[in-house]
């Protein structure tokens, strides 16, 4: 049976944490929005058929940037989380439950081909799906209120999430469909919540989401490096 590859980006947030004029989706980097990367890059993937970004029903930056990006699908229908931006890009998009549907932050602009690629390689014939994530490198800590250490947790077997995060749409679907819960902040703990346990695929640093002010050195550092060589 054929499969079916549709990327989805949420791109809703108002991305509070870096705040600035306009959201960070939209700051330039190397010469383009910053959320240019990240879906040039998902319609550069060979085995993916549709990209669709899913923006804010009040977002007022889309329409004043020149996007060039083939067949790319631009969906108004973003909510107040996350979880609700996915679950109303996904009606919207009304795919087969077979579908496969990776999830990227728009954010994570750094994303390669390479890593998309691997990730749908090593997950076609999963019964679940999965995700980018990275093993935790260093020893990790717990603050307490005072900003002083109160335990050190054992690192073994952590993993930090990146994204896409690669799912069947029907099953994802009824993931999101469970109601909104804060311990929800991607879709694999959504998948979680229905009991099934998503893949870890292993990524590479350099797909990090672009969060505080201080990231965009790195970000455009990455993406001009590649645009050179
Ligand atoms: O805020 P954070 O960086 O965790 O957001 C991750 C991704 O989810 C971003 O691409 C952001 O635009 C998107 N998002 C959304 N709708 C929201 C909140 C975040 O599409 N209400």
């Amino acid at each position: 049976m054929t499969q079916r590859f549709i990327a989805l980006v949420p791109a809703a947030g108002s991305g509070a944490r870096f705040g600035g004029p306009s959201p960070k989706q939209y700051l330039q980097l190397s010469g383009r929005p910053l959320m240019w990367h990240t879906l040039s890059t998902l319609a550069r993937v060979p085995a993916i058929e549709r990209v669709v970004v899913v923006l804010s029903a009040q977002d007022e930056w889309f329409d004043s940037f020149e996007w060039d990006i083939d067949g790319l699908e631009v969906l108004r229908v973003g909510g107040p989380t996350r979880a609700e931006s996915v679950a109303a890009g996904l009606a919207a998009l009304n795919p087969q439950a077979n579908d496969w549907v990776l999830v990227h932050d728009a954010a994570r602009c750094c994303l390669s081909v390479a890593a998309v690629e691997k990730l749908i390689a090593e997950l076609a014939d999963d019964p679940v799906g999965g995700l980018l994530a990275l093993p935790v490198p260093d020893t990790v800590k717990r603050a307490d209120p005072a900003g002083r250490v109160s335990s050190t947790l054992p690192r073994t077997g952590l993993w930090l999430a990146q994204t896409p995060q690669m799912f069947r749409a029907g099953v994802l679907a009824e993931a999101l469909a469970g109601g909104q819960d804060e311990s929800i902040t991607d879709e694999a703990s959504a998948i979680e919540r229905i009991g099934l346990k998503p893949r870890l695929v292993e990524g590479d640093a350099a797909n990090f989401k672009v969060t505080w002010p201080r990231d965009l050195a790195l970000a455009r550092a990455i993406l001009d490096a590649r645009k050179g060589g």
